[in-house]
């Protein structure tokens, strides 16, 4: 596959890392459907206009599941963990698991959370200020302090995961998660996951699992292993190990299910935190409107997932046939990256869009994706959203940030598109 030398040759990494939309949109006007090398290191045809991206993450002619592109390929089970998960299978595989978990995340379960949303918020935000108070110059770190511990208390709730190992989790994701290295040079060369990280995460999943077995608790965690011991009761899962194939969870699954909601369930909703309240901060007139209306938060927060993107795309996906796209055909087998955050600022669907517009028709924007694979933890990031925004604003009327713009800098991951640190002040 040959690379789009004219951007190879204008955008270093860092400066796609820095800011990706300007090499997106580049894309979007030269060439919207175009091979690339991403500068994360994986090599793809990049899907870059909002109606081409839509309609092709519901296209069933882009597969997930990387045992149909490399058959014969056999992970092993640490590799299995981060590979094999619903986000990386298709139907009938996909639709098995996510009807297992789809019913503690719709949006009246996930409504019944708002009350211990609140209370984690409150409590967090008052620990953010009294760091701020200690720290002299009364600038804290809001992403260290708020925007990452939300989600994540949030979500090791959820699933029984206990809190004081959060950090770990931050540690071995980032190691994970970030591109490390340049790119390699054969195209066939698979990057290496960093292994002590990956046998780290695993481990600690064994542990809680055997510990969740034997003192089971009323959390996602302890549901979904009854399940996978044959004794659950979600969706009718019937007793006994030979649960039909509607029900059943092997043990490879059950641990890719943990990896999934825990990565997908913290590693987003920080960004859209951190880099949303940047974005409020940037466009003082769109945050005074906030504040004087706190009604526009649910639209505020469709908004600012708009605009701030915390994914810079999906996840790859494949062709399993010739895939004609505008007047390219993408042929079978080939990666394919469709690229959510430039469809949500493409001219063609949202007018001004570089432009933070609170009450501007957000409908049907692609930061939670579209199609069989839309985002299962919506109705979570979003509540958490507007919980943190809302206490935000009301809590800290001065809140400002302590560092020029230019001076942030952006974590250097092509999937997540989040800031590495927020420097605040509060009052
Ligand atoms: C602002 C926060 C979030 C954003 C922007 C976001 C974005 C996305 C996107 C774009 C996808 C589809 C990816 C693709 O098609 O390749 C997705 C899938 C998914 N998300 Fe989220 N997500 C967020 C929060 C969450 C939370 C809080 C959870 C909680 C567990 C979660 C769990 C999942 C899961 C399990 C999937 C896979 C669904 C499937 O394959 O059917 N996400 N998310």
């Amino acid at each position: 596959m040959s690379a789009v030398t004219d951007s190879k040759r204008q955008f270093s990494r860092d400066e796609y890392f820095q800011d990706p939309q300007r090499y997106f949109t580049r894309l979007r006007e030269k060439r919207p459907v175009a091979p690339v090398d991403l500068p994360g290191g994986s090599r793809a045809w990049l899907v870059t206009r909002y109606e081409d991206v839509r309609a092709a993450l519901a296209d069933p002619r882009l597969a997930k599941d990387p045992r149909k592109l490399y058959p014969g390929w056999e992970p092993g089970r640490v590799e299995s963990m981060f590979n094999l998960h619903m986000l990386n299978l298709d139907p009938p595989d996909h639709t098995r698991l996510r009807r297992l978990v789809q019913k503690a995340f719709t949006p009246g379960r996930v409504s019944a959370l708002r009350p211990r949303v609140e209370e984690i918020t409150t409590a967090l935000l008052d620990a953010t200020e009294a760091i701020a108070a200690k720290s002299g110059d009364g600038i804290v770190d809001l992403l260290d302090q708020f925007a990452f511990r939300l989600p994540i208390t949030v979500i090791c709730e959820l699933l029984g995961v206990p809190a004081r190992d959060q950090d770990d989790f931050r540690e071995w994701t980032s190691a994970l998660l970030s591109p490390v290295g340049e790119p390699p040079a054969d195209a066939d060369q698979e990057r290496e996951m960093p292994r002590d990280a990956a046998h780290a995460m695993f481990d600690y999943f064994t542990r809680l699992i055997e510990a969740k077995r034997e003192s089971p608790a009323d959390d996602l965690l302890s549901a979904l292993i009854s399940v996978r011991d044959g004794a659950g009761q979600e969706n009718g899962a019937g007793s006994g190990k030979a649960a039909g194939p509607g029900d059943a969870l092997t043990e490879g699954e059950l641990y890719a299910m943990v990896f999934l909601l825990l990565v997908a369930g913290f590693e987003t909703t920080v960004n859209l935190i951190a880099s949303g309240t940047l974005a409020l901060l940037t466009f003082p007139d769109e945050m005074a409107r906030l504040r004087a209306d706190p009604s526009l938060l649910p639209a505020a927060v469709e908004e600012l997932l708009r605009y701030t993107n915390p994914l810079n795309h999906a996840t790859e996906r494949f062709t399993v046939a010739d895939l004609p796209i505008g007047d390219v055909v993408i042929p079978a087998g080939e990666p394919v990256t469709l690229v959510t955050s430039s469809a949500n600022r493409d001219p063609g669907r949202f007018g001004n869009p570089d432009q933070l517009d609170l009450t501007r028709d957000t409908s049907g924007h692609v930061a939670f994706g579209h199609g069989i694979h839309y985002c299962l933890g919506a109705p979570l990031a979003r509540l958490e959203g507007e919980v943190a925004f809302g206490a935000l604003l009301t809590q800290f009327p001065a809140l400002s940030l302590a560092v020029p713009p230019a001076q942030l800098r952006w974590r250097p991951s092509s999937l997540f598109h989040g800031l590495e640190s927020l420097p605040v002040r509060l009052r």
